[in-house]
């Protein structure tokens, strides 16, 4: 039988761990705190954001919610940085991807302070996890570490394959999936657009991560038997329904079901994860300003 794996309980568990992390904090007379930086109209963001919002109340965390008009000079957003970085009460910092193109998305990572960089992007700490002592796990990857823990797969000696070569998740990804710890010591292979025989290597692999951005790409022939499948993708495509669209993952689900020994769906997989592992680096932010 295939496990599906299910990212709500896996989040909620985190989550509940969190609150009880934070109780904690709080007899001590400390408060983890969020600023979240959203310059852009686009839908998605914007939901994107105000679920981060909502995970911080549930848990505890004090959410600041700064909105920046998307068409302000870029020196608006530098300066609410600046100020962020400076604020004593402010423990994480997450500007929402992506920024407007007037705004050069490499120097606002670099004007975090890397103490305040919960999404683990700012280069002082993709150095520090690419040297095996990182400060922040980038959220995703490490969310798809916690997942194929939560399956009872160990990864020390397996074939993983990472398909996609994003900042955010296949490179940080292939990273924690080589280093010598726990939810690591895989061989690793990073496949991409230029890769020849795309199947061949996702064929190889026992634990597979679609993180490509293109809907439904992998399908059932494409997967060894009984691999741990992760879908990372959501894909909006157009749909016969209410809303015009549906979600769809990287993998096509139904075919990879068949072959897969556990696998991720969409909604419900990888996305609740990544949350729960913002939530997470908050609380290790906390630490470091407070501790
Ligand atoms: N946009 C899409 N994913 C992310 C993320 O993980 N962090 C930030 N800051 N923006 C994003």
């Amino acid at each position: 039988m295939t496990e599906i794996i299910d990212g709500d309980a896996v989040a909620q568990s985190i989550r509940d761990d969190l609150s009880t992390a934070i109780d904690q904090l709080d007899a001590e007379g400390i408060r983890p705190s969020l600023a979240t930086v959203l310059m852009s109209d686009d839908p998605a963001s914007e939901t994107y954001v105000s679920m981060k919002q909502d995970d911080c109340a549930e848990v505890g965390i004090e959410a600041i919610d700064i909105e920046i008009d998307p068409d302000a000079d870029g020196s608006e957003l530098y300066d609410t940085i600046d100020d962020l970085n400076a604020d004593g009460n402010v423990d994480g910092i997450l500007v929402q991807m992506p920024v407007p193109d007037h705004v050069s998305d490499r120097e606002v990572l670099r004007a975090i302070d890397p103490e305040k960089d919960v999404d683990g992007f700012h280069p002082e700490n993709v150095g520090r996890l690419v040297a095996g002592d990182a400060r922040y796990k980038p959220c995703t990857p490490h969310g798809i570490q916690k997942l194929i823990e939560s399956a009872g797969v160990d990864t020390e000696g397996k074939e993983a394959v990472v398909v996609g070569r994003s900042d955010i998740v296949g490179k940080p990804m292939a990273n924690l999936f080589i280093q010598k710890a726990p939810g690591g010591n895989a061989t690793t292979t990073v496949c991409h657009s230029r890769t020849e025989d795309l199947a061949a290597k996702t064929r190889e692999a026992d634990v597979l991560v679609a993180a490509a951005g293109v809907p439904e790409m992998i399908d059932g022939d494409m997967i060894q038997e009984g691999a741990t499948v992760i879908d990372v993708g959501i894909n909006r495509v157009d749909a016969d329904n209410e809303k015009g669209y549906e979600l769809v993952g990287d993998v096509a689900y139904e075919s990879a079901k068949e072959r897969a020994g556990a696998i991720t769906p969409v909604p419900g997989g990888v996305g609740p994860m990544t949350r729960a592992m913002l939530l997470y680096n908050t609380v290790k932010a906390a630490g470091l300003q407070h501790g």
